[in-house]
């Protein structure tokens, strides 16, 4: 037949590694059923791109899509952005205001931060998980919800269901499905149809023709662990474009800045550790401060690379006296 076959995409997310391709199928297949679907992997892995594919992919397409990102809202705050509240709820609540349950009625809802959720909130939460009811801050009226509920998380939630700071019940219902981004470095495969692919929107949103890459510049790319995966990748082609000024970006336009040096410097601490007998926490420690050091002590970088928030990371410069 003169005709190639279509290309049949997996939604928006750009692959070429079999690890993505199986990941994309399941997540097709699983987008039609109401189940609920942790998103684990590293930042920048395509947690929050995924979570829309599956909305997007499944009969609850022309319903509401909602997130809820529960780093750095304090608990107060948060329970009363997920559930609502009623005028006079607490102080500054000068109107009743619907949550984030009520406003993705007949959709799909992202939690997004899970591992974030204090005690009390997931307690809260595991009542909609099984019930989806709840009721508002200071409300008496019970709500019904007809939600799907999906969370992702960078960190081990299994982690911290052992270490008791996540509630094991919440974790099981949240898991019913698992989908697991990898990270970057672990599908070095996928950085030429990402490029592309990025390159691409790039040029759609400053206007004008997509830019190549030069074969050194692709080879810098695809040498490269990213540590900040996706994201770190559209930023570092989002720079080389606007320094390439050209139709091609040559290499030295790559500017993949002081983490190139973390690889190496990151191998250093944990031999250094294990040379030493160092204990888990101790190599926690190392390697905290040695990241701290290679972003110049710009703690959003470090927390960045790190794969932890701001305020844990504060928690754990405190806890090991790291200025
Ligand atoms: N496969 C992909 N194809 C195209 N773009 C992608 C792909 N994966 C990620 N991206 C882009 O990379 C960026 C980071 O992705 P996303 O925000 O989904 O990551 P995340 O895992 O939710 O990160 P975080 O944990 O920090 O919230 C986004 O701009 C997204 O559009
Ligand atoms: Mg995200």
């Amino acid at each position: 037949m003169g005709l190639a076959a279509p290309v049949v995409t997996a939604g928006p997310l750009a692959h070429r590694s079999a690890r993505m391709a199986r990941l994309l199928e399941t997540a097709r297949r699983v987008a039609q059923s109401d189940a609920n679907i942790l998103l684990s992997g590293e930042s920048g892995t395509g947690k929050g791109m995924l979570a829309r594919f599956l909305h997007e992919a499944s009969a609850r397409q022309a319903g509401p899509f909602v997130t809820i990102t529960c780093a750095n809202i304090p608990g107060e705050l948060l329970e009363s952005e997920l559930f609502g509240h009623e005028k006079g709820a607490f102080t500054g609540a000068t109107d009743r205001r619907a949550g984030r349950f009520e406003q993705a009625d007949g959709g799909t809802i992202l939690i997004d931060g899970v591992s974030e959720l204090a005690p009390a909130v997931q307690g809260k939460l595991l009542r909609v998980v099984q019930e989806r009811a709840f009721e508002r801050l200071a409300g008496t009226r019970t709500l019904r919800v007809d939600v799907r509920i999906l969370s992702s998380t960078q960190v081990d939630l299994e982690a911290l269901v052992d270490a008791g700071t996540f509630r094991k019940d919440l974790y099981y219902r949240l898991n019913v499905i698992r989908l697991e981004l990898p990270p970057l470095r672990d599908r070095l495969e996928d950085v030429p149809v990402l490029a592309d692919h990025l390159l691409a929107d790039i040029a759609r949103r400053r206007g004008g023709a997509a830019q190549r890459l030069a074969p050194g510049a692709l080879e810098s790319l695809e040498r490269y662990e990213w540590p900040g995966n996706v994201r770190e990748l559209q930023n570092v082609l989002e720079s080389a474009a606007i320094l390439a000024d050209g139709p091609e970006i040559p290499a030295e336009a790559i500017r993949t800045g002081g983490s190139r040096r973390e690889g190496p410097a990151a191998r250093a601490v944990v031999r250094e550790a294990f040379e030493a007998g160092a204990t888990l926490e101790r190599l926690e420690e190392m390697y905290i401060r040695e990241i701290l050091r290679a972003t110049r002590g710009n703690r959003t970088e470090a927390a960045r690379i790190l794969g932890i928030n701001r305020k844990t990371l504060l928690e754990k410069r405190k806890r090991y006296g790291i200025p």
